[in-house]
């Protein structure tokens, strides 16, 4: 087919878009040209609120100049260099400065870090640790993998396999022995939650139902977003993390917090670790790590894990890693994005809004055809009644009447998420509440 094409602008034929419907977004394209700070313009002239920091991703808002001159300085000094076997300052540098404000209490901080290239990676990379881990204390035969039905932990085959998002998986074999936790969305009970819902903490004694059904001694890890973000805001019943701690310690079973979307103060605290106060054993991160400037992930493991692995014969003690594991461009951009977060106060900065931000969105209750709003730090998930017959059109309409009238957000099903740069002004808040509700009229 020959996709439409802005004047002056390149064909839309060869780019393959991922997850994206390439037929119909070619036909009506939306293409962003350029962003700062809290907006992004349109290839015609409009600017957009960016209401879902771009992808979860662009935390202290677009533009940042001190990352790009960073950046820059770092591709003038050293482009590239591997990691195996070799090393360069700024990669140690970095993942010293993460390590300090690694997730977890003091003195129990996940302060080792390992480097990937994004979200999925740090995913599988977090599943392999733990298996080798099990092994290297001796527990060989723990080899299952938990994940959560509606999780979402990219797109790699570990990651599908402990994911729970149907059209995610059902094309693709998955990694044999992997099971899932039930989800803990509950409308009936939570609808309308400011916060965490109080009903559903039971619901992480299905960890239990496993162990019960597979044997204790055949697990290895329980991976599980702490806010679930992609299947449309889930968020943890009160108590449901803790329990789902004590469970897996009580068993022997690694917990991994994959915290690629509430990693760097998406919360109100550095980390969904720091923000509940439950500390996994393992935690992935990606996106808000280099404000989404140039790809890049870290996973955070505990001492016990990473020394785990130091033992043995000298000799490479883990046979895992990526060409751009601790890419020095990319650790200049996080080292930059980290000196932002610092300055800015933006790790925290959430927790001074999230009242007003749930405020805002949870006055749209009432409206035709929305039947559930659910907030905490700097995220909002308003899901609306689908349409018979069309699942998930309702709230794509209304995405793309926001885009028409200035305003990004993400829809997923009939779940409408919001997530903005974490330097959002609250008039802005109020903007992004206003331009939905008319859309979400409009679409009723
Ligand atoms: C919780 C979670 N894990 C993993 C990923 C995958 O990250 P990436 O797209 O960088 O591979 C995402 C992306 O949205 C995510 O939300």
């Amino acid at each position: 087919m020959t996709g439409h094409a802005p004047r002056n602008a390149p064909s839309l034929d060869a780019f393959w878009m991922p997850f994206t419907a390439n037929r119909q977004f070619k036909a009506a394209p939306r293409l962003l040209v350029s962003a700062e700070g809290m907006h992004y313009r349109a290839d015609d002239g409009r600017t957009v609120l960016d209401g879902t920091a771009g992808l979860w991703c662009v935390n202290a808002g677009h533009g940042r100049q001190g990352i790009a001159a960073a950046v820059e300085r770092q591709l003038g000094t050293l482009d590239f260099a591997p990691t195996f076997q070799m090393g360069h300052p700024i990669a140690f540098e970095f993942a010293e400065r993460l390590a300090a404000i690694a997730p977890g209490p003091d003195g129990g901080k996940l302060d080792r870090v390992f480097f990937t290239g994004s979200g999925s990676e740090s995913v599988d990379t977090a599943l392999k640790i733990a298996l080798a881990y099990q092994r290297a204390i001796g527990q060989g035969t723990r080899t299952r993998l938990i994940g959560r039905e509606r999780g979402y932990h990219g797109v790699g085959f570990g990651g599908i396999s402990v994911g729970g998002i149907l059209a995610n998986r059902r094309v693709f074999p998955q990694l044999p022995g992997t099971d899932h936790l039930r989800h803990t969305h509950d409308p009936a009970r939570n609808a309308f939650t400011k916060g965490q819902p109080a009903h559903g903490m039971e619901l992480a004694d299905d960890l239990e139902r496993l162990v019960a059904l597979h044997g204790a001694e055949t697990i290895a890890a329980c991976i599980v977003e702490p806010v679930a973000g992609s299947t449309g805001v889930l968020i943890p019943p009160t108590g449901y993390l803790e329990r789902l701690r004590e469970i897996c310690t009580r068993h022997g079973i690694l917990l991994i917090f994959d915290e690629v979307i509430t990693g760097f103060g998406r919360l109100g605290a550095p980390f969904a670790t720091d923000f509940f106060g439950v500390t996994p054993d393992l935690v992935t991160t990606a996106k808000g790590l280099t404000n989404g400037t140039i790809p890049m992930g870290a996973v955070f493991a505990s001492r016990a894990v990473h020394d785990a692995l130091m033992q043995g014969p000298d000799g490479i003690e883990l046979f895992h890693g990526y060409t751009y594991s601790g890419h020095p461009v990319a650790c200049a951009a996080g080292l930059a994005t980290l000196d932002i977060y610092g300055q800015e106060g933006l790790l925290t900065r959430a927790a001074d809004l999230s009242e007003d931000w749930a405020a805002a969105f949870h006055d749209l209750r009432g409206r035709k055809g929305v039947t559930d709003i659910r907030t905490l730090g700097l995220i909002a998930g308003i899901e609306l009644a689908s349409r018979p017959d069309a699942p998930g059109k309702r709230a794509y309409d209304v995405f793309v009447d926001c885009f028409a009238r200035g305003l990004l957000i993400r829809v997923t099903g009939d779940i409408i998420a919001l997530s903005p740069p974490l330097i959002v002004t609250r008039d802005q808040i109020g903007e992004m509440a206003e331009t939905l509700g008319a859309a979400i009229d409009r679409a009723a």
